[in-house]
């Protein structure tokens, strides 16, 4: 019975890549990135939300207002390969000892993570434009 669930939970891990072991607890099933952008200034509701984390909680202070990094690194360039699990984990718990703080006591980070990463996403696609976004639908 236990060499069996063993054997079943190797062959989940090697079927479904690191990321498995990392799946941050109670965020539940995680929403697909997806971000919809027009004319590179203008986002869905939820990419908006994100822009507006983004902005509410200052990150350009050490990111940039471009993302391109500061005191902290590009994340133009580290949303090539961070994935969900792993923003998650940065921005809930930090890398205080490095200089990240720790957003979790933030209730527009808990709110809004999932909007934040696809907006950082979409920047770093080079989709969506640095600087203030509008909705899609806003006149
Ligand atoms: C006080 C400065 C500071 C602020 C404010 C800050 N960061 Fe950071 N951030 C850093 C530093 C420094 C690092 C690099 C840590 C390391 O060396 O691992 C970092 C790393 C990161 C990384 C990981 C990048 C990688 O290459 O793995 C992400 C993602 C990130 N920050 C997102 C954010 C977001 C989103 C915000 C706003 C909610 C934010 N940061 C606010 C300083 C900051």
């Amino acid at each position: 019975m236990k060499g069996r669930s063993l054997l079943l939970l190797a062959m989940t891990l090697v079927a479904s890549s690191a990321s498995f072991a990392q799946t941050p607890a109670g965020t539940g099933q995680m929403k697909p990135v997806a971000y919809k952008v027009v004319d590179g200034n203008k986002v869905d509701n939820d990419t908006l939300q994100g822009w507006k984390t983004w902005r509410a909680l200052a990150c350009e202070r050490c990111h940039g207002a471009k993302q391109e990094g500061m005191v902290g690194p590009s994340l133009i360039d580290a949303f090539k390969t961070l994935d969900k699990n792993e923003f998650h984990r940065t921005v809930f718990g930090g890398r205080v000892d490095k200089g990240m703080p720790d957003f979790s006591s933030s209730q527009m980070m808990q709110k809004n993570w999932e909007n934040l990463f696809a907006y950082l996403k979409g920047r770093s696609d080079g989709k969506i434009n640095p600087g203030d976004l509008q909705a899609i639908d806003a006149k």
